[in-house]
């Protein structure tokens, strides 16, 4: 490799980081690029995928909601099954290559670029808020700032729904963290839990999270 693309590489790699440190987030963000896109385990990710949107339905059932808001959407794995819920379905998502990954793929979808401790919508905005494994990636400190907000753009009687790691290992080391039910609980009020069940959804496959819970709560 020619030293001029290194120093590209390099400052590329150092740009990255220094975005990624403002905005409260952690490197592994940037590794789902990769991650999402690039699964080895095409069966695995299917099979997956067929599950996390049966365990929407079972949490949602037939609600149906004016605008709903999906935060750390990714490359939109799950964005048309979450928009099904809605009128008006927007999302968000800090890493501008997944962005530019959903936005393609999903036109009627509002993406904004942003990340869940400042979302660009005014007070009470949304009816529906849908964080899919995303709230275990923000560490301690950034996560309250989060649920903050997310209220902040709640309306009163606004559902929230969670698949969250509540239990496992944890910390900087795993880039996760796993908060039990009560934790969330307790920085959802006055949001009351109205649903909560473990992540496993049908006998034909052992399913290895069992550490992942489905929360949903509700206002007035
Ligand atoms: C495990 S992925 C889940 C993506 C998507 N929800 C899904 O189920 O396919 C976690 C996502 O959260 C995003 N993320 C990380 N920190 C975030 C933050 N502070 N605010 C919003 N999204 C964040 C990452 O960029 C990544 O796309």
């Amino acid at each position: 490799m020619r030293p001029k693309r290194i120093i590209k590489g390099i400052k590329f790699k150092i740009r990255t980081r220094q975005t990624l440190k403002k905005e409260g987030r952690l490197p592994s963000d940037v590794e789902n690029v990769a991650l999402g896109i690039s699964s080895p385990k095409i069966a695995e990710f299917t099979a997956n995928l067929y599950r996390e949107t049966k365990l929407l339905d079972k949490a949602l059932g037939g609600s149906k909601f004016n605008r709903s808001l999906e935060v750390g959407c990714g490359f939109g794995r799950i964005t048309p099954w979450v928009a099904r819920y809605s009128k008006e379905h927007h999302a968000v998502e800090p890493e501008p290559a997944l962005l530019a990954l959903a936005s393609k793929s999903f036109p009627k979808v509002k993406f904004t670029r942003a990340t869940a401790q400042k979302l660009p919508y005014p007070d009470g905005y949304f009816d529906l808020i849908v964080s899919f494994s995303v709230l275990h990636h923000i560490p301690p400190g950034e996560y309250e700032k989060s649920i903050e907000e997310m209220k902040r753009v709640a309306a009163p009687n606004a559902t929230f729904f969670f698949h969250e790691r509540v239990r496992g290992q944890g910390g900087f080391k795993f880039r996760s963290w796993p908060r039990p039910v009560e934790t969330y609980e307790k920085v959802l009020a006055p949001y009351k839990l109205v649903k909560n069940f473990d992540r496993k959804v049908d006998d034909v496959a052992t399913d290895p999270l069992k550490i992942v819970q489905v929360m949903v709560f509700k206002g007035k």
